[in-house]
This record gives structure tokens, sequence and C-alpha cells, in this order.
């Protein structure tokens, strides 16, 4: 029988969703303006309903921000928001409430850059063929990472991890890209600048083979936390064959198990106002 497909591209590697990133801020107001009416994203209505957290639903994953002092990704998060006309309008719109904070936002490429008020950056990138059909989406979270780390990281996961990586780009600024599920993207990019104090934010991700990066882990002495029947914590990631810590994001990793796994996700269609309400549009109604 001849064949006629590279099976191979269906391929997902073992982690098959980054649900959410988790930055501590100190004010739930300047994160409800900045998160919900400008980015225009929906407050998770079931979990987190209080003052001590918000969870901000984008499509199929979340922001977590619990009340503390600000943590600041070392990198960038891209999202995928449908009509940048009314992203940019509702940017515009809550500018001067945030006016004494780092907020910022600005339009380059076709992309729109937004700043959160404690400095974290957000690329709003419009629904494209790269991201899969996804109109709204935590589409990469993208770190910045030392010269000459991207290749053991992307080692890193490959062989601690089971996830499928690449290696982008010139010797001097390589990327590792890092697939999780079919569309979305860890990227870390080296760059020369000094980066910052890693400050104890992390990002959560699901894998299907739970026990083996578990027990690999474990043989590196790197396990930071057992927090329950379903999840476990690392933050270092280090080169395979050295052992060599080459950068620190922690991360939250679930077994598919989990209770929360593909837990339904409420979305918001942000047009819909008092005054210009359509009957049935309240929901988002594209796809995620
Ligand atoms: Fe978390």
């Amino acid at each position: 029988m001849a064949t006629h497909y590279d099976r191979k591209r269906q391929d997902l590697g073992n982690i098959v969703l980054l649900e959410h990133v988790n930055v501590t801020i100190p004010d739930q107001r300047l994160a409800t303006i900045f998160y919900l009416s400008g980015l225009g994203l929906t407050r998770d209505p079931y979990l987190m309903a209080g003052i001590e957290n918000m969870w901000v639903n984008v499509g199929r994953s979340q922001f977590h921000l619990p009340s503390r002092g600000p943590q600041v990704l070392r990198g960038h998060v891209g999202i995928v928001i449908p009509d940048p006309a009314a992203l940019k309008c509702r940017l515009q719109k809550v500018a001067p409430l945030l006016a004494e904070t780092r907020y910022a936002w600005e339009e380059r490429d076709g992309v729109v850059e937004a700043t959160c008020p404690w400095g974290n950056r957000f690329r709003c990138h419009a629904p494209a063929p790269e991201f899969g059909d996804t109109e709204l989406a935590i589409a990469y979270v993208a770190f910045d990472v030392p010269p000459g780390t991207a290749r053991g990281i992307a080692r890193f996961y490959e062989d601690i991890m089971g996830a499928r990586a690449a290696v982008d780009g010139a010797a001097g600024g390589e990327t590792a890209v890092i697939s999780v599920s079919a569309t979305q993207r860890l990227r870390f990019r080296e760059t020369a600048r000094p980066l910052p104090d890693y400050d104890g934010h992390h990002v959560q991700v699901y894998v299907s083979d739970f026990s083996g990066p578990h027990r690999r882990l474990l043989e590196r002495g790197l396990v930071t936390e057992e927090s329950d029947e379903y999840q476990y914590r690392f933050r270092d990631l280090v080169d395979p064959a050295s052992g060599k810590a080459l950068f620190t994001i922690e991360h939250e990793v679930r077994s598919l198990t989990h209770p929360l796994y593909a837990r339904p996700l409420v979305n918001r269609n942000p047009e819909q106002s008092n005054r210009s309400y359509v009957r049935g549009h309240d929901e988002f109604r594209g796809t995620y």
C-alpha cells in the first residue's frame, strides 16, 4: 500500500496542554482593569472568585493571579485575540485608569504589545494559521535565556520530559521551541542581555506520561514539590548530559487524571455591552 501521509506530523509529544501561567500581583483592581477591561478576557466565575486570587480565562488556558507582591515573567506571553481594532480600543480606554503604573501598549508589525501594570509583557496576535485554528488562546510563552543554553534546554525537554523540541536560529541567538499540544509552544530564546533574578512565577503543563519525567527528575534531584497525587513541581532546566543548570522556571506538572484537566472554561464576548446588546451573543463565538 502506498503511503501518502507523514504520520509524525501529528505526534504531540508528552506535554499536551499549557494550562496556566501564574504571576502574583499586588492589586486585584488594577489586574481587573488590565486583563478583563483591557485585554477583554474573562474572569473564571467558579473558582477563585474572591479578592485573594483571580483566574482569568483565555480560551482553554488561564492566567492565575494570586494577591502578593508582583512577579514578572522573564520574557513574554503570546496570546491570540480576534479583532485587533477592538483590542486597541479597549487598551486605549483603560489607559487613564492605569496611568501611574508600568502599563503601556503599542502596535508593532501588526502585533499589539501590551504591558501589564507591573511589567509583564503580552504580544497579542490576530488569529493566524501558525497558531492553528484558535481565535482565543495562550499560544506561547517565550523566555529569555542565557547564550549557549537553547540546545541543552531542548535536550532537557526531549530526554527528561518526553516532549517534542527543536532549535531555531543562528548560533549565539538560538531558540529552543518546545511543542505543547498541537499548537502551543514554550520558546527559550538566547539573549546576551542580563536577566533579572528568578522571582518564583510558574507555568503549568499537563503530561500524558506522568511518572516517567518524575522518575528522571527525581534521579537528578530536581523535584521541588510533591504537591499531591496528580501534581509535582520542578524549577531547574538542566542539560541532561552534564547536569548543568541552564535556566530556572517553575513548572507545575499535572497528570491527565488531575481533576481539573480539560475543565470547561467560560469565555465571553468582550464586545457585548448594555448599550449595544445583542441577545444570544454573550459568549465568545470563535474557536479555542
Ligand atoms: Fe499553578
